[in-house]
């Protein structure tokens, strides 16, 4: 009945905003973007849109849980929420804080490349100095010195990912990372998807008619209920170069670190 309906309507309207179920936590330039994009197209899950930088940045986390709370999305009981920080996980603070939160939360790791993933990091802050009109060195001047690389360069350390990795397996059981792999992500998104969904224990909702590939943008776009979305022009930006000789060095540099990696999450990338 009318009556009936309208005094129960405060159930029927129980969105509320909820602390995250999952948290993608990295990496910076991995596809962490597109990853939540995607994600978001299933109708069981609701994103914040912007980081919420809230574990990372000390001003945020002195704000407590609520002010967490408020920044999420709202949702009906029975969604997740999910949020992305790539600035998580490098930063040490980060994985006992998200503990003290809720020991269960899922966490999803998208990796790259780790030398493509640098140059992206590269890209991204030239981007930023030029658009500030400062200027910045170039590339190979920061990552090389004297014919070494430079070990001391913020964008070479963020790709060294069993560094960061250890960290967050000193607090998290292995289980509760899910590794996406942000080079398959960008080729055929929808394999990638079906993964995380099971790893969420969501209902397989995603499917291929979900990804069509843009040949304008050169990567895959998202169609959901007649909506058409391409990430923006700051994903997918043409890289700075570097020679055929530092790259080269790059590899031979990330070759140990990469080993120790896959060691670690039990499976291997066919990286540089
Ligand atoms: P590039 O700009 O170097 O190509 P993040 O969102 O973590 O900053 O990652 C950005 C990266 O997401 C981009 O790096 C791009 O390669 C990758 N990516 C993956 N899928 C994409 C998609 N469908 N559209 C645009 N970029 C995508």
């Amino acid at each position: 009945s009318p009556s009936l309906s309208t005094s129960s309507s405060s159930s029927y309207n129980a969105t509320q905003q909820r602390l995250p179920g999952a948290i993608i936590i990295g990496v910076r330039k991995g596809g962490t973007r597109a990853l939540l994009e995607m994600l978001n197209l299933h109708p069981d899950v609701e994103v914040a849109k912007a980081e919420v930088h809230f574990f990372n940045v000390e001003e945020h986390y002195r704000r407590g849980l609520a002010w967490y709370r408020a920044q999420m999305p709202f949702t009906l009981p029975g969604q997740l929420t999910v949020e992305k920080t790539p600035g998580y996980f490098a930063a040490p603070q980060v994985p006992a804080r998200v503990w003290d939160m809720n020991p269960a939360i899922r966490l999803l790791l998208i990796v790259r490349d780790p030398a493509e993933r640098l140059v992206s990091d590269y890209t991204q802050v030239l981007h930023n100095r030029l658009t500030q009109h400062k200027p910045y060195q170039p590339l190979e001047e920061l990552l090389l010195h004297k014919g070494h690389i430079n070990q001391g360069y913020k964008a070479l350390q963020r790709s060294l990912y069993h560094l960061h990795l250890a960290r967050w397996l000193e607090v998290f059981p292995r289980e509760q990372i899910h590794v996406v792999d942000g080079d398959a992500l960008i080729r055929d998104p929808f394999p990638e998807l079906r993964k995380a969904e099971r790893f969420l224990d969501l209902p397989p909702r995603i499917n291929p008619n979900n990804f069509y590939f843009n040949t304008t943008k050169g990567f895959y776009c998202l169609l959901s209920a007649g909506h058409d979305k391409c990430l923006d022009e700051s994903k997918g930006r043409p890289h700075a170069p570097l020679s055929t000789q530092a790259l080269k060095k790059l590899c031979q540099y990330f070759r140990k670190p990469n080993k120790r990696f896959f060691e670690m999450v039990g499976r291997s990338f066919s990286w540089c």
